[in-house]
């Protein structure tokens, strides 16, 4: 009886000592998100991947001087005027306390965004001058203790989000200029572009008190689908720094999708990364397309006019017909676009932007299936001069857009048709199309009689359905 007893308790020990090996009691199984599966990468971008088009708003302090600080105008970006104006901190927070955007309305804003057919936003959570536009529990330089406004921006944006389906994306600088431990210390808060920006030596506590905890409040605070980073370029920034924070905020929030300026990867402008294990889900051109495809998932900000925030002296537009057509580019090689605004101090979109952002919607309205949910074709995803391709995920359905005028008759150069092969206008589906369909499969579209081509002559994007086809390889 007494060695049974020692023997089972032997062996319960055993046991338990086996459990224990396996699970250390209170140890919690860390996922190294660096090394992230490619399906699961598929499944986390796949949103992302259909969307498209996406809204970026620069919002923030730069635009009470709009531009011109002190009378002068600087030649700069606008939400760069306390850098390129060398305005001393405390100068400049004069501004941050005239920020009071009386006419903000996010229902409005995101209703815009909506009809313009954007799926997602990207708003400055806070920009290189630190400025925050929401609460934020380690900093008083915010909306709610340092400017009148004392109203959360960022909360009503994510709310107006949810109601009109338009996923909600932060954008958040790691350069901060008015962060005393953020700054280099020998021109401090100015970043010089040719160099001598001096490390400062407190820059790991400026990310572990500043930063990662102000990271932690908006992903549980306002539940973004995004997080775009940048200014990762100080030279106080390591790449191991850049791991260690992509890593942080997947474990805040594992679904969430970050830019490739989390880390140091990324190569100027162009916005893709250099060879090497960088961390980062999207390659980031700026102002810029790439100019052809990629297998890195990528994403091209740009500005309507010179500037990202306000410049009221800024009124160099691009036309409806130059942004459309680069949303279609883009789409066609297999990246998103990101169209920024930039609303006055009064929280007032320029109705410059107003109107461009209508205009591309009414378009997509009719002809969006040829951008949303498409993958790129697998070689001839243009043709010269004006033709682009674009084919349903998975499907034998493509879209050819004619990026001009409509020609009397259109060759298709890059797809294969065949007797079930049938074409239609998403501008006017009404209208039946007349083509024909050479031996080797050659599709040729004539132009329809009764169209009214001024109807899309601001947009000069034409873009067409053709079913059961197959890509030219
Ligand atoms: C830049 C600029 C900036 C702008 C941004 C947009 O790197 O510093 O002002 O916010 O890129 O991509």
């Amino acid at each position: 009886m007494k060695t049974t007893v020692y023997i089972i308790t032997l062996l319960l020990f055993v046991s338990c000592q086996q459990k224990k090996k396996e699970e250390p009691e209170g140890a919690i199984t860390k996922v190294d998100y660096l090394k992230e599966s490619r399906a699961d990468f598929d499944k986390r971008m796949a949103w992302w991947r259909d969307a498209r088009f996406g809204m970026f708003i620069h919002w923030g302090a730069y635009a009470v001087p709009a531009g011109v600080h002190n009378g002068e105008e600087t030649e700069f970006i606008a939400e760069w005027i306390m850098n390129s104006a060398r305005i001393p901190i405390t100068e400049y927070e004069d501004y941050v306390r005239q920020f009071d955007p009386q006419q903000f309305d996010a229902d409005r804003w995101m209703q815009l965004a909506s009809e313009a057919g954007m799926k997602y936003l990207v708003i400055t959570s806070k920009h290189h001058d630190g400025f925050c536009l929401w609460d934020s529990k380690v900093s008083g330089y915010d909306i709610m203790d340092f400017s009148p406004y004392k109203k959360d921006v960022l909360k009503a944006l994510s709310a107006a989000c949810k109601k009109y389906g338009i996923r909600f994306g932060l954008y958040h600088s790691i350069m901060d200029w008015h962060h005393p431990d953020a700054q280099s210390i020998n021109e401090p808060h100015y970043w010089n572009f040719e160099g001598g920006n001096k490390i400062n030596p407190r820059f790991p506590e400026y990310l572990e008190d500043y930063l990662k905890p102000q990271l932690k409040e908006l992903v549980e605070a306002y539940d973004p689908d995004i997080l775009w980073f940048d200014g990762e370029w100080v030279d106080d920034y390591t790449h191991e720094q850049g791991q260690a924070l992509y890593q942080y905020v997947r474990e805040l929030k594992p679904e969430i999708i970050i830019n490739n300026r989390v880390d140091k990867g990324r190569q100027g402008m162009q916005g893709m990364n250099a060879e090497g294990n960088f961390a980062g889900d999207f390659g980031t051109p700026e102002q810029e397309i790439l100019a052809t495809t990629s297998d890195f998932d990528w994403e091209s900000c740009m500005t309507m006019n010179d500037t990202w925030g306000y410049d009221q002296t800024d009124e160099n537009w691009k036309s409806t017909a130059q942004l459309l057509h680069n949303l279609v580019d883009v789409t066609a090689k297999g990246g998103n676009y990101l169209l920024n605004i930039g609303p006055t101090a009064e929280g007032v979109i320029p109705e410059a932007s107003v109107v461009r952002l209508q205009e591309i919607g009414k378009w997509l309205k009719t002809s969006g299936e040829a951008v949303y949910g498409t993958q790129r074709l697998e070689k001839g995803y243009r043709q010269p001069d004006s033709l682009l391709y674009t084919r349903k995920k998975g499907s034998d359905t493509f879209y050819a857009i004619q990026m001009a005028e409509l020609p009397p008759t259109i060759t298709l150069e890059n797809l294969l048709g065949n007797e079930n092969t049938t074409i239609s206008l998403l501008a006017n589906q009404e209208i039946s199309l007349e083509w024909t369909i050479s031996e080797n499969g050659k599709i040729t579209i004539e132009r329809p009689g009764d169209l009214d081509l001024s109807s899309w002559d601001n947009t000069k994007a034409w873009a067409f359905r053709v079913e059961n086809a197959k890509e030219k390889l």
